[in-house]
């Protein structure tokens, strides 16, 4: 399974590529506001410091002017993936950058349904928001259940589009992933920190530190 970190901070990539375990990065709008840096040099600043595949979004629009905006991108290095809203325009979109050899991350996945359609238009990777559609249905087997369902229905047909488990809130969300056969799960920093700790663990090292004293 990939990890990849959902962020646009460089300082929490930074710290996060010195373990060693990031495969790539995704980032979003919102992402790219709050830290209030410059969209393209961000994205750039980003290559250097995790070598896999980096998701830039577009902003929604017509076909034409998504793969315009995603040329913009694709420019600035090869591991660029476009990431294109679920949209009939996102899939048409999304069928031109296949015809161009560009990636593509097709976001804002809540169903199957919308999962196949990505996948027939050669979507690299779709995203389903695990979290959302877990307050979204008041469950918290919601986002897990979409996972497994996409990984069936991609699984029945033969499709190569892989599964980013997006939208992560806690480990269990990556466990759900997981366990639901996801490709990927883009998990923010603060997750990716929580994954690490469980009492035990820190218990353990107590009595481990206090033997090696004796
Ligand atoms: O990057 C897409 C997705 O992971 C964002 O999730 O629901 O925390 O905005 P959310």
């Amino acid at each position: 399974m990939k990890f990849f970190i959902d962020t646009a901070n460089l300082e929490e990539i930074r710290i996060a590529s010195t373990w060693g375990i990031i495969d790539g990065v995704t980032t979003n709008p919102s992402l790219i506001a709050r830290e209030g840096n410059d969209l393209l040099g961000t994205i750039m600043e980003i290559t250097t410091l995790i070598d896999g595949p980096i998701s830039a979004e577009v902003q929604e629009a017509s076909a034409e002017e998504m793969v315009e905006e995603a040329f913009k991108f694709a420019r600035l290095h090869p591991n660029i993936v476009i990431k294109v809203p679920m949209t009939f325009e996102g899939i048409k979109a999304t069928k031109k950058l296949f015809a161009y050899g560009i990636k593509t991350n097709v976001t804002l996945v809540f169903s199957v349904s919308q999962a196949l359609m990505a996948a027939k238009a050669g979507a690299t990777y779709v995203s389903p928001f695990m979290g959302r559609i877990d307050n979204f249905a008041k469950s918290d087997r919601a986002g897990a259940d979409l996972v497994e369902d996409i990984r069936i229905a991609f699984d029945n047909y033969g499709y190569e589009t892989m599964i980013i488990a997006a939208s992560i809130r806690h480990p269990e969300h990556v466990s759900q992933a997981a366990l639901a056969g996801s490709d990927v799960a883009t998990i923010p920093y603060k997750v990716l920190l929580e994954m690490i700790e469980h009492p035990l663990t820190q218990k353990g090292l107590e009595i481990f530190r206090e033997a090696a004293k004796k």
